[in-house]
């Protein structure tokens, strides 16, 4: 395991996942279109996937199109797809170099042929990194994820490669897009929302919580170190009693 950093807050969160909210509102703020929000909110994806490897953050996992989103208009949509695909063709490189291993959790057969080739090509380029693991959910709703989990474990009952008795807690997330992550210790949601929205729900029973009023394209290196320094206060206890 990579050795956390001195200038790491002391008991900081190893793996921090984040709700990007706000980007339309700041983008109306200054009387523009939404879209203008979102390429303001990717600049700050790569701002904090920089900070990372200093504050000791090992997993970085980012809400970035949720499978509710479609309902938003078409042009947004589209922008949104757009973006994605210049932001994986622009970022690959550097990526690759920063030491970042990139994977995409969510349901892929939505997503349009071309985006899902440009995600396979940089799971595949970033696979030997392990400095900073940078997780996209896209097409992803938690819901959705546990319903995909729950029908191939489903489907490996009816093959009689498991059996209905060993299925525990440790089986479900075996099946889950998330399987090779540890759960979340921090989950951050930006833009004054307090709400999950469907947000990695079984990963995060233990999670803590911080909801901030920041609108995501205003989310700093120095607000998020900040937040983890303040996780390192907190006592997690995980339904026990302290000792
Ligand atoms: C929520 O803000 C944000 C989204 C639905 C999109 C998140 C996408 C990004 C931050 C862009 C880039 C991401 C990557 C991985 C390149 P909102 O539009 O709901 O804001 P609002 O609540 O103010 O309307």
């Amino acid at each position: 395991m990579t050795a956390v950093p001195d200038t790491a807050p002391p008991g900081g969160p190893r793996h921090v996942a984040i709700i990007m909210d706000g980007n339309g509102r700041w983008a109306q703020a200054r009387g523009r279109p939404r879209l203008f929000g979102h390429h303001a909110g990717a600049r700050r994806v790569r701002d904090v996937v920089e900070a990372c490897p200093e504050l000791g953050i090992k997993y970085l996992t980012i809400f970035a199109f949720s499978t509710e989103n479609w309902k938003r208009t078409q042009v947004e949509v589209a922008g949104l797809m757009s973006l994605f695909r210049r932001y994986i063709t622009r970022e690959a490189r550097a990526l690759k170099e920063r030491g970042v291993r990139v994977r995409f959790i969510g349901d892929r057969l939505r997503l349009d042929e071309k985006l899902v080739m440009l995600m396979d090509q940089l799971e595949e380029m970033t696979a030997s990194n392990d400095l900073v693991h940078l997780t996209i959910a896209l097409n992803y709703g938690g819901r959705d994820e546990v319903a995909r989990a729950t029908r191939r474990l489903a489907q490996d009952v009816a093959a009689g490669r498991l059996s209905p008795d060993d299925v525990d807690e440790e089986t479900l997330p075996r099946y889950l897009d998330t399987h090779v992550l540890p759960d979340p210790d921090l989950v951050i949601r930006t833009s004054g929302e307090a709400r999950i929205s469907n947000f990695l729900l079984w990963q995060s029973a233990y999670s803590e919580y911080e909801f901030i009023d920041t609108l995501w394209p205003d989310f700093s290196a120095q607000e998020l170190r900040r937040l983890c320094t303040s996780y390192g206060t907190r006592d997690r206890r995980f339904g026990a009693v302290p000792a």
